[in-house]
């Protein structure tokens, strides 16, 4: 019986040392040293024994199942050691491993320009209209009537109206001058606000004429205001907004609300002023209209233009726009191609 468990033991041992998992080890042990395992089934027949044998062969068999279990248990540690490493190894987290990209919406150029020219004139005194003082959707009474200029007037005609078929007289703001009379319907002088937003214009769309674009209308009334507030206002505005370095002038012009009236040029920036298909050739580039408000638009309102003076002026965010980042076509602000977004 000695003999046997020897024998027993040495495969066991052997066993042990082809084990190359925890799952061999497992089945080792299952095995041997189980209810159901070989060295179990000796010790049933220990009983058979006499006294004397019974102590050795018993001393035996346990000395055996101990020094199995700790081989068995050392073997155990080193592989739950390697296996853990192995698994260690495998879900190694590597944080120098940049993040997963995320791309980052941006602010449009027009809106940034938008917002740039309204905290500089905010920097100047005007205030921002509420929205409902300006609509894009407009009858012809704010668009046109109150702002001088009759149903036959040629204006209607140039500025290429949109009309809708809505209500009668309702149309897409060709202006955003339409605001003027909202606030002054609304509010007596002082009155100084601006009013930025969209307007449309039924134009042949080319590098520099969109059928959409954007205005900021500028409207300052109060008593002894003069043209000389006017030039001293948008010159100022101009020198934040391009640096003292680019060439402006102001030329006279006509618009039915204002009188005397001007427009103000920049110099183009693609050409330096030699003169290109951005500036069509002229070399400078249209940034704004302005005027002193006509005395009959102050009286339509029911301001006395006796008593108060004002001027008024509005200019277009795209042409700000492309001569302050040198875009040479109005229509890439539409177009919607992130390659030219992501510039800004
Ligand atoms: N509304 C004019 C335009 O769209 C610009 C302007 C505004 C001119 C205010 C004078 C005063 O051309």
């Amino acid at each position: 019986m000695k003999a046997q468990l020897e024998k027993i033991y040495s495969d066991a041992q052997s066993d042990i040392a082809k084990s190359t998992s925890i799952n061999d080890l497992d089945e080792v042990r299952a095995k041997y040293l189980s209810r159901k395992g070989e060295f179990n089934e000796i010790k049933k027949n220990l009983k058979n024994l006499s006294d004397e044998d019974k102590r050795t062969v018993g001393a035996l068999a346990n000395e055996i199942t101990k020094n199995l279990e700790l081989a068995l248990k050392a073997k155990h540690d080193e592989f739950y050691q390697t296996e853990l490493n192995a698994k260690l190894q495998k879900e190694r987290i590597d944080i120098s491993l940049p993040g997963q990209f995320t791309p980052r919406g941006k602010v449009h150029p027009l809106t940034a320009t938008t917002n740039e020219i309204v905290s500089i004139l905010q920097s100047l005194g005007f205030s921002v209209v509420k929205n409902e003082n300006s609509p894009e959707v407009e009858t012809e009474y704010f668009n046109f009537d109150m702002l001088n200029i009759p149903s036959d007037h040629p204006a209607r005609d140039v500025q290429d109206t949109f009309f809708t078929k809505l209500a009668p007289n309702v149309v897409l703001r060709s202006q955003t001058s339409g605001a003027q009379i909202h606030v002054m319907e609304e509010q007596k002088p002082p009155i100084r606000v601006i009013s930025p937003g969209r307007v449309y214009r039924n134009e042949n769309i080319n590098a520099r004429k969109n059928n959409f674009f954007h205005q900021i209308e500028g409207l300052y009334v109060d008593k002894n205001i003069t043209f000389g507030d006017l030039k001293g206002v948008l010159n100022e505005f101009i020198r934040i907004y391009f640096g003292a370095s680019r060439p402006t002038r102001f030329r006279s012009s006509f618009f039915p609300f204002t009188e005397p009236s001007a427009e103000v040029d920049v110099q183009c920036i693609m050409c330096g002023g030699k003169g290109c298909k951005t500036c069509s050739g002229t070399g400078w580039l249209e940034i704004l209209g302005a005027g002193m408000v006509d005395p009959n638009v102050l009286k339509g309102v029911g301001i006395d233009p006796e008593v108060y003076t004002g001027f008024a002026f509005g200019m277009g965010v795209e042409r700000l726009a492309m001569l302050k980042y040198a875009i040479d076509d109005i229509r890439l602000f539409f177009n919607n191609d992130v390659r030219f977004l992501k510039q800004f």
